[in-house]
């Protein structure tokens, strides 16, 4: 961490810091992890704060719990460079980037209301990932085209 960095932010004892989140994004993380009103987690929000590699960045930091493999693959989605840290005792334990797969599978829904995969079939929602940034994904089934803000209303 860079001298910089440590003006803003303290350091946490146990628990995950979701770092390099692209700017603007903090608060759309902290709601796929359920921080809210009504949550009691003891969470650290930080946004466009400078950073190295991307000249600006957003963090969350939770302490005491770690993330589920879904809420990783939704922050994928929004934020395809953020790197998920476990803390123990202070120290990072664990470093991971995110990545997002070529296909999504059963994290979002079909935003076409006619989709095979919106009916009472049991067809699992599938989409190809056209492009990250700017995000686009494709429908396997109908073929419909959704982009960040149509993804961000599902979580
Ligand atoms: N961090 C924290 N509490 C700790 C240890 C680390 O909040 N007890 C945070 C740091 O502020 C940083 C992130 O976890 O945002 C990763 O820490 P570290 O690997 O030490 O920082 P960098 O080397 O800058 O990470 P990277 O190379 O991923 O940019
Ligand atoms: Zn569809």
């Amino acid at each position: 961490m860079s001298e910089k960095e440590m003006l803003y932010v303290a350091k946490i004892k146990n628990g995950t810091v979701i770092d390099h989140i692209t700017a603007g994004h903090a608060m759309n993380v902290a709601k796929i992890l359920g921080i809210g009103e009504k949550s009691n987690m003891v969470v650290t929000i930080a946004m466009n704060v400078p950073s190295r590699d991307f000249g600006k960045k957003d963090m969350v930091k939770i302490e005491g719990r770690e993330l589920k493999p879904d809420e990783v693959d939704k922050i994928a989605l929004l934020a395809p460079h953020a790197t998920i840290n476990i803390i123990r005792d202070y120290e990072v334990k664990d470093k991971e980037e995110v990545k997002l797969p070529k296909i999504v599978k059963g994290i979002i829904k079909c935003a076409n209301p006619a989709c095979i995969s919106n009916s009472n079939e049991p067809v699992q929602p599938m989409f190809y990932v056209r492009s990250e940034e700017p995000l686009s994904v494709k429908c396997h089934y109908c073929g419909y085209i959704m982009e960040k803000q149509d993804i961000l209303k599902q979580f």
